[in-house]
């Protein structure tokens, strides 16, 4: 039987040609700044964003909790979405790392607006609350379904930020998916948002790597927390190959998982007994099925049939499209789809 793993974009093993690129990579200590590959990419990252500095991260996690420590203080508030990846799926490292608490907004899909931002400040100068020192949003979203903000929308709640004295941080864990259609835009990012973090392990299908993009200040800054939390690497540069290899050779593929997941999402919706699919923007599916299936006897239903995916709550299923996903996995995930009775599973 064909198995296919739907269960998220990082699954992809490293490609031959980008085997091929980290095999051969020049290698150095990069706690010392000395592995010219990383070096490389650092320069190459902060060129693409037009900021000053970028610094390569062993996990998109650990990219996001340094920027929050940098840019806040503890008793501090951030504000995001309620499906925040930095709020659901950082093991609390929000609290943990930085003594700081989240203000959660409900947006739509993920996405949160320059209103809802403004609304959720807290006062400055009433010294009961909190103070309010920064927002992170997600593009694409996770847990929203793979949507993408639109330009509007960040214009204006950077503006909300200046207005406010607050920072603005991406984690753009899946900006590359954002931005395929206009890979020009990286510069505009840049300039919005004091810091973005960005990963390599998931669609563009490299084994290990994100970085952080800033300004030199908060790079340097950057570099001590990343010490302090033990994310140094030495010969990195075998991984920053990876990414250097899949930004010129890899970044253009992530249009075909998109395709694909809108079929999924298409043939999702004519399944009985599935209540919703949520539009799919990118590379990711939700859908959720009506309240008299079970969501575990649905997954144990496709895993019989050797597709896996996961569930995101009580009815909220998830399947994620990716580079190692192929024409013909599409093809019989479609078939099962189209022909499987899946409603009377409870
Ligand atoms: C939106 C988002 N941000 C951050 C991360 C964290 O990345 P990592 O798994 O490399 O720590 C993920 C991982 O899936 C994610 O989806």
């Amino acid at each position: 039987m064909m198995q296919v793993n739907l269960i998220s974009d990082t699954v992809t093993r490293p490609s031959v040609g980008m085997q091929q690129a980290m095999w051969e990579a020049a290698v150095g200590d990069d706690v010392f700044k000395e592995d010219p590959t990383v070096n490389a990419l650092e320069a190459h990252l902060a060129q693409m964003f037009g900021k000053e500095a970028a610094l390569f991260f062993p996990s998109g996690t650990m990219a996001n909790q340094t920027a929050i420590k940098i840019h806040t203080q503890p008793g501090d508030q951030l504000i995001c979405d309620t499906t925040a990846h930095v709020y659901n799926y950082e093991g609390g490292g929000v609290s943990f790392n930085s003594g700081v608490s989240c203000k959660l907004i409900a947006g739509d899909q993920g996405r949160i607006s320059a209103v809802q931002v403004e609304q959720a400040i807290n006062p400055p100068d009433f010294y009961h609350s909190p103070r309010t020192r920064l927002v992170c949003l997600e593009n694409t979203t996770n847990k929203g379904g793979g949507a993408c903000y639109s330009w509007q929308t960040i214009e204006e709640i950077a503006s909300v930020c200046r207005e406010n004295n607050l920072k603005l941080h991406l984690d753009g864990a899946r900006l590359w998916n954002a931005l395929v259609d206009t890979p020009e835009q990286t510069t505009a990012f840049g300039q919005v948002f004091d810091t973005l973090s960005i990963c390599f392990s998931k669609g563009l299908g490299c084994p290990v790597g994100s970085a952080l993009v800033g300004s030199e200040e908060s790079i340097q800054a950057a570099l001590k927390i990343r010490k302090i939390l033990g994310g140094g690497m030495r010969q990195a540069g075998y991984l920053a190959a990876a990414a250097l290899y899949a930004l010129e050779h890899q970044w253009m593929d992530l249009k075909k998982d998109h395709q694909r997941a809108q079929e999924i999402g298409e043939q999702l919706s004519q399944v009985q007994g599935i209540a919703q699919v949520l539009p799919v923007h990118t590379n990711i599916v939700i859908f959720k099925l009506q309240k008299q299936l079970n969501t575990q006897t649905f997954i144990n239903q496709m895993k019989s049939l050797g597709i896996l995916l996961i569930a995101m709550d009580a009815q909220t299923l998830r399947m994620v499209t990716h580079r190692d996903y192929t024409a013909e996995q599409h093809a019989y995930v479609l078939e099962v789809l189209k022909t499987q009775d899946f409603s009377e599973g409870n």
